[in-house]
């Protein structure tokens, strides 16, 4: 419990207590056991759970623990969990990559042979209902004091359009005119010069250009390159005017991750990863957002060399299963950017994001048009110097077109953190950020789930970065959009900082996964542990009676159309939600969106008709949910929406 919920029950029990006359007697221990046996006692009244909910633990087998670290849920109502090597660099190391499948209605596990690292990819649900999955690690990170060579990235430049492609073995010898010598870390292959004629028959030569890591020969300071400097590269035969290098930074400063280029498909028919084709560039932490046409839009991260990736976006096509690099679109964001699909194919940004980037570069929220590739700013966000690490959601129901951005802090490791909720109508003339209720404490990494009640539940984050000085804030809000308020509900007990999510089940339920705390106690001297239990949360319609039943209907929707489903519950119910299931990491899920259908009521069923744009719903699998008039929703019934 929440350290001021434990102030105000002890109250209660110290009053008992006197009361009765015991403290006199052995008054701490009373008073704390009574204190236990009486929250116990209020969190699992029916009357509590009601208007607060409930929270349990999972039980998951030792074996299948795993460091949650991406999770989405698929159209067979299992619960995808990738932790890839988990943030663990051991198993980096030893090439061990975990996932975990749940299935929620048997409560069952599967591990799921994983043939990457995915810690740290970006994920998108694709309109067949596979799940893309791209990026991930190439390389941990190495801190300034394990940097014993200066190292960096070598431009390897071919002015020859003669010979075909080289290859440069590993190890292959870059030697500055100062006579520092570097080697390369990996073997590239360095394609010839483009040779172009034009159309007056002049010829045209342009360098090709391939980039390697390379390390100096010699430990030490003395190797270090901090200007633009020519490199000749030893033992190739070649004249070191047509073939060379150039590098701008050796030094022996710190080394971000390295990302990582490949790209796979998750098959919930199948339960497996199927490889596709590579990104156009290495992406750790990049967000993947689907577009109006069932594309996949690959934005940010770091590349194969750790460095911010300048502005490059990439787009997936599903027939091909290719990506292809999009120059047009040329674009920089910090990692893991908050971007939502508007009903015109434009992009909302909202500001929020997660890990790296530019302190000023790319973090003004606005209206990325993908057609001119303009971006339109919106003004208003409170505190916009602390969207690092803030929760985004497309508030429901998605027609209205509201966002919300909640909590948040400073870039980097700040102490800074924010409790402010802001909320835009991006369908306006004028969009405006305009103040929403604060949270109750400041909080990074807020976990932001829709539930089919129209309904935003906020839970767990830190004050602090990755829970410094035993931050984690223990508690659970559920926002109401058409209120515009926020009401604090039942609290979690476990701690979720970094690298944890959260998302909506069919039934209805909120499951809580992962949290990477830099440290477990409150000094911040000893390591923290990565958290492996789950708590899955029952928001109080779960308490509140019969729900609904959705019976049988059609399981594909066209958009646009008009479709039956049958309900011995007919005559009550209200309204109707298409929810798209999430794919969530980093506090970042461009995915969860719930769409209201129209409903008439008609002898034994509901006929409900489904939004024609593709770009506030599009392709893919949702779970309908509905509901009565202020009653508890029903169970999901999945739908394949074309
Ligand atoms: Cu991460
Ligand atoms: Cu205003």
């Amino acid at each position: 419990m929440s350290p001021r919920a434990r102030q105000r029950v002890f109250k209660a029990v110290v009053t008992l207590a006197v009361a009765a006359g015991l403290i006199a007697i052995n008054g701490p221990t009373i008073v704390s056991a009574g204190r236990d046996a009486l929250h116990d006692y209020k969190i699992n009244s029916q009357d509590y759970k009601q208007r607060a909910g409930h929270w349990s633990m999972l039980d998951v087998p030792e074996h299948l623990r795993v460091n949650a670290l991406h999770a989405a849920l698929l159209h067979t109502g299992k619960v995808l969990i990738i932790a890839g090597s988990g943030n663990d660099r051991k198993q980096f190391d030893a090439g061990k990559f975990k996932t975990i499948l749940w299935d929620p209605e048997t409560d069952t596990f599967k591990r799921i042979h994983t043939p990457s690292d995915m810690f740290c990819a970006g994920h998108a649900q694709l309109p067949d209902g596979k799940l893309l999955i791209a990026g991930g690690t190439r390389r941990y990170e190495k801190l300034e004091a394990d940097v014993k060579r200066a190292a960096g990235a070598m431009t390897i430049k071919n002015e020859s359009p003669d010979g075909g492609p080289l290859t440069l073995e590993k190890g292959t010898e870059f030697v500055s005119p100062e006579g520092l010598a570097f080697e390369s870390t990996q073997k590239v292959v360095v394609d010839p010069a483009l040779k172009e004629i034009g159309k007056g028959g002049q010829t045209t030569v342009t360098a090709s250009s391939t980039e390697v890591w390379v390390e100096a020969v010699d430990e030490g300071n003395t190797p270090v390159v901090e200007r633009p400097t020519q490199f000749t590269i030893s033992g190739t035969g070649r004249k070191s005017d047509d073939l060379y290098g150039v590098a701008i930074s050796l030094t022996r400063a710190k080394q971000d991750y390295w990302g990582d280029d490949k790209s796979y498909l998750f098959d919930p028919e199948t339960e497996k990863y199927e490889r596709v084709q590579n990104m156009a560039l290495a992406r750790w932490y990049p967000t993947l957002v689907g577009l109006k046409d069932g594309r996949v839009l690959s934005v940010s991260g770091l590349d194969q060399f750790g460095r911010i990736v300048q502005g490059h976006n990439e787009i997936y096509d599903p027939q091909t299963k290719e990506w292809e690099a999009q120059p047009q679109l040329k674009r920089t964001f910090p990692t893991y950017p908050a971007l939502f699909l508007m009903p015109g194919g434009d992009l909302f940004y909202t500001g929020s994001n997660a890990g790296y980037g530019s302190d000023t570069v790319g973090r003004h929220p606005g209206i990325w048009d993908l057609d001119d590739n303009s971006f339109r700013k919106v003004p208003g966000l409170r505190e916009p110097r602390q969207t690092e690490t803030s929760g985004s959601v497309l508030l429901p129901p998605a027609q209205d077109q509201r966002f919300m951005v909640a909590g948040g802090g400073g870039i980097g490791e700040s102490h800074k953190s924010t409790a402010r909720t802001d909320v835009i109508d991006v369908s306006a003339k004028e969009p405006h950020f305009e103040p929403g209720p604060d949270l109750e404490k400041p909080v990074r990494y807020p976990n932001m789930v829709i539930t089919p009640d129209d309904k935003v539940v906020v839970t767990g984050g830190s004050t602090d970065y990755r829970g410094k000085g035993d931050s984690d804030v223990l508690l659970c809000q559920i926002y109401d959009p058409s209120k515009g308020d926020i009401t604090r509900v039942a609290d979690p007990t476990v701690g979720r900082n970094y690298h944890a999510s959260a998302l909506l089940l069919p039934d209805g339920r909120v499951i809580t996964m992962g949290s990477d705390p830099l440290f477990s106690d409150s000094t911040n001297t000893v390591p923290g542990k990565f958290e492996k239990r789950i708590e899955i949360y029952s928001p109080p319609y779960l308490f509140q009676g019969d729900r609904p039943k959705i019976g049988s209907g059609p399981e594909k929707v066209t958009r646009g159309d008009t479709v039956r489903f049958e309900s011995p519950d007919a005559d009550a119910i209200q309204s109707a939600r298409l929810v798209r299931p999430s794919a969530v990491t980093h506090v970042t899920d461009p995915e969860q969106r719930s769409v209201a259908l129209g409903v008439t009521r008609a002898g034994g069923g509901v006929d409900l008709t489904i939004p024609k744009s593709a770009g506030l719903m599009p392709s893919g699998w949702y779970m309908l949910f509905v509901s009565s008039d202020d009653g508890p929703p029903s169970k999901a019934r999945w739908v394949h929406v074309r």
